[in-house]
């Protein structure tokens, strides 16, 4: 292909959008990221190769206005929690099949998308599962006649800004003493945002990774108790893990999703009751356990991971650039 590339990243403005669109400018493709509040994300616009647009992408005219002219399209649209009832279906699943017509009406061949590891539309153990599972399912049968279709299903991704290792380092500043942790024996497999950025902007012209889908995890298994207990030890915080049963956990998990801002929900809970590990050997590079110990090395152990989110906006994994 000759010429400017053109590339549609919805989601862009998210915690993985933001690293991939950065790669993707790199390696010279134009960008397009739009996004309901562009105000919010105007660190993007530091790179000539990203418009940022506003634009509500559920909007089908939207939508297909921003497809014309664009090579390709990368989805990373997904919610974790469901704010109105129905929201699951509304972003993992009606709005995929209205991607697919905006790129069957504005001539787009190449899509790639990005689900969750253990989605499955019949099986899944959540609704935030099933529901990228049958989004998945529409893309690779339904989207597959006119477009080459290519998804990946990460476990949970770490990384500057991420949603994860940031969230219980932000709550876990605040105790002293005994933390109570739900579902603690529960195994992720977590990937560095930097490794999976890198495997999709190489699958982009691979025709090797045409109607693939791809599990996506790092080096290590760990419990989310280990995870936690990595935290409290990188941030030498006077914590101890309390683990929670059953019953317990699931008691938290109502309240929490009662409370505002939905640390975790019923739906959450369901997700963490199936192991979210490669069944396979293979795996991304980037080890956790060294991101941590990097980065308490790079700030000092008792400074916390908000104060490097402020503090030094220009670091992603110690020694990389953007
Ligand atoms: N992070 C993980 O650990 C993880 C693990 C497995 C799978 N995934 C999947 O990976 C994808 C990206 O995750 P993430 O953590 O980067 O998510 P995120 O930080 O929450 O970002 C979500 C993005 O979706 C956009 N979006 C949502 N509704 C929109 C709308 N109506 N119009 C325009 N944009 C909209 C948001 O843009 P604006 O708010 O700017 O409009 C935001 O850029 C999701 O599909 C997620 O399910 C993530």
């Amino acid at each position: 292909m000759s010429g400017q590339r053109n590339i549609l990243l919805l989601g862009g403005s998210g915690f993985i959008g933001k690293q991939l669109a950065f790669a993707l400018a790199n390696r010279g493709w134009q960008v397009t990221v739009p996004s309901r509040r562009p105000h919010r994300n105007r660190e993007l616009l530091v790179h000539p190769g990203i418009r940022l647009l506003e634009g509500n992408i559920t909007d089908p005219a939207r939508l297909r206005e921003l497809c014309v002219g664009q090579q390709a399209v990368i989805n990373l649209v997904g919610i974790l929690h469901e704010r109105r009832k129905g929201d699951f279906r509304r972003y993992h699943v009606e709005f995929i099949k209205t991607l697919v017509d905006a790129c069957g009406e504005t001539g787009i061949r190449r899509l790639l998308h990005v689900s969750a590891l253990g989605a499955d539309q019949a099986t899944g153990s959540s609704l935030y599962l099933r529901s990228k599972g049958e989004g998945e399912n529409l893309l690779h049968t339904f989207g597959q006649r006119e477009l080459r279709v290519t998804s990946f299903q990460p476990s949970v991704v770490f990384g500057k800004e991420d949603n994860f290792i940031n969230q219980f380092a932000g709550i876990l500043r605040w105790y002293a003493g005994y933390f109570p942790l739900a579902c603690p024996t529960s195994k992720l497999q977590p990937v560095y945002v930097g490794d999976l950025v890198e495997l999709i902007v190489n699958a982009i012209d691979d025709p090797e990774s045409y109607s693939k889908r791809y599990p996506v995890c790092g080096p290590e298994v760990f419990t989310l108790r280990q995870i936690l207990e990595l935290i409290i030890d990188t941030l030498q915080l006077p914590v101890r893990i309390l683990p929670l049963g059953k019953g317990l956990s699931r008691l938290q998990a109502v309240i929490l999703q009662s409370l505002p801002g939905k640390l975790f929900t019923m739906d959450n809970y369901r997700s963490l009751q199936v192991d979210n590990v490669c069944a396979d050997g293979e795996h991304c590079e980037t080890s956790l356990r060294q991101y941590l110990h990097g980065l308490s090395a790079m700030f000092g152990n008792k400074r916390y991971y908000d104060q490097f989110r402020k503090n030094y906006p220009s670091a992603g994994k110690p020694g990389d650039h953007r």
